[in-house]
């Protein structure tokens, strides 16, 4: 299959978003530029083109989708969000980088296998420029999950991927970097208290302001029979070679690596940078500093997607002490690294 390349950066014609809500009515699959990484998006309601990005991805099949939307109207008859929370959740961070799950009203609007058989539904509104031109114009449902081959880190830039579907999907629309650089925070509202059940960069501190202490409560992550988001259970964000979290210091660090010989790389801050002017290997910095988490998720993915195409056989990273902050950071490195 052809890929074809729509760079949207530039260029808003009414022809072009016509000529995509004809591709999405052909069950085609279109990778589109959201603020927290690429997604692979399909017409939610056809159960053949869900189906294709599942075949796509490599997607095990019960691992749920994310519908994206334009305005409230076209989900409120599908799921339930008549509950003050929910409306707290919405009016605050939507358009935005949050997901929720709740409870379907409406199971016949959706395909069956977006939702993997389940009676909920994970949606989300959002923010990107450009994704919403495309729900605006199409007036459809879009599902979409991350547009990488299932268990690579996601795709923060059109040539993460380009580098992962090309030839694979009919067209993949050339975007911006997604600024956020991590999938959004996943909230649970079919419990409560609500669960993140995936977090983000919304953080728990930050619903909490908004519900009140007590309504919003972590998942238990290494309860993995049950997991919250059936996602969690599988491999994610992984590097060919290994990723290796070290608890110490950086100075003793340098010591030992400088007696390894395969190809590793080490990723760090740029505060280190006179530490590290004559290293042999390669380093990668994340951000600035530990305090700079924005910079840090924005550039994560990246990194060990640049790792890949280094031939690095091992990626050494410093231990960080977890914060509410770096919760959703740290969440994906700890994946990456025990490759599960
Ligand atoms: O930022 C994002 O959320 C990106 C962009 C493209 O919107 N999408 C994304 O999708 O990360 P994906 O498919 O890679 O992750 C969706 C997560 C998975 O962990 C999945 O198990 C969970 O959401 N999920 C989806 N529907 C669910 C449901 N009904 N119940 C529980 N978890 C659900
Ligand atoms: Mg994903």
């Amino acid at each position: 299959m052809k890929t074809e390349i729509i760079d949207l950066r530039n260029n808003s014609d009414e022809e072009i978003f016509k000529k995509l809500q004809e591709y999405y009515l052909d069950n085609k699959l279109i990778a589109i530029p959201t603020e927290t990484v690429y997604g692979l998006s399909a017409d939610a309601s056809s159960e053949d083109a869900v189906k294709k990005i599942y075949l796509a991805k490599g997607r095990p099949s019960d691992n749920p989708l994310i519908v994206h939307f334009y305005k409230i109207s076209q989900v409120s008859p599908i799921v339930e969000i008549d509950n003050a929370y929910v409306k707290k959740l919405i009016d605050n961070f939507w358009p935005g980088p949050m997901t929720l799950i709740l409870a379907l009203k409406n199971k016949n609007l959706i395909s069956k296998s977006v939702r993997a058989g389940l009676d909920t539904l994970a949606i989300r509104m959002p923010n990107d420029n450009i994704a919403r031109k495309i729900l605006k114009h199409t007036k459809l449902l879009l599902a979409a999950p991350s547009a990488n081959i299932s268990g690579k880190p996601s795709p923060t830039k059109f040539e993460h991927v380009y580098n992962d579907l090309n030839n694979k999907i009919d067209v993949i629309i050339k975007g911006n970097d997604s600024h956020i650089g991590l999938e959004s925070t996943v909230i649970d509202c079919t419990k409560f208290p609500f669960v993140v059940a995936r977090p983000g960069s919304i953080t728990l501190k930050d619903i909490e302001k908004l519900l009140g202490e007590g309504n919003i409560v972590y998942n238990k992550e290494n309860n993995m029979e049950k997991p919250a988001s059936p996602g969690m259970k599988y491999r994610h964000y992984s590097t060919n070679g290994d990723l290796i979290i070290v608890d110490e210091k950086l100075e003793n660090i340098l010591e030992k690596l400088r007696l390894k010989n395969n190809k590793f790389a080490l990723i760090t801050y740029k505060k280190y940078k006179n530490l590290l002017k004559d290293t042999p290997f390669k380093v990668k910095y994340l951000a600035e500093d530990e305090e700079n988490i924005e910079e840090a998720n924005k550039n994560l993915y990246n990194i060990l997607r640049e790792c890949d195409i280094e031939n690095i056989e091992e990626i050494y990273i410093l231990k960080l002490k977890e914060t509410d902050k770096n919760k959703a950071l740290l969440n994906r490195i700890n994946k990456a690294s025990s490759k599960k």
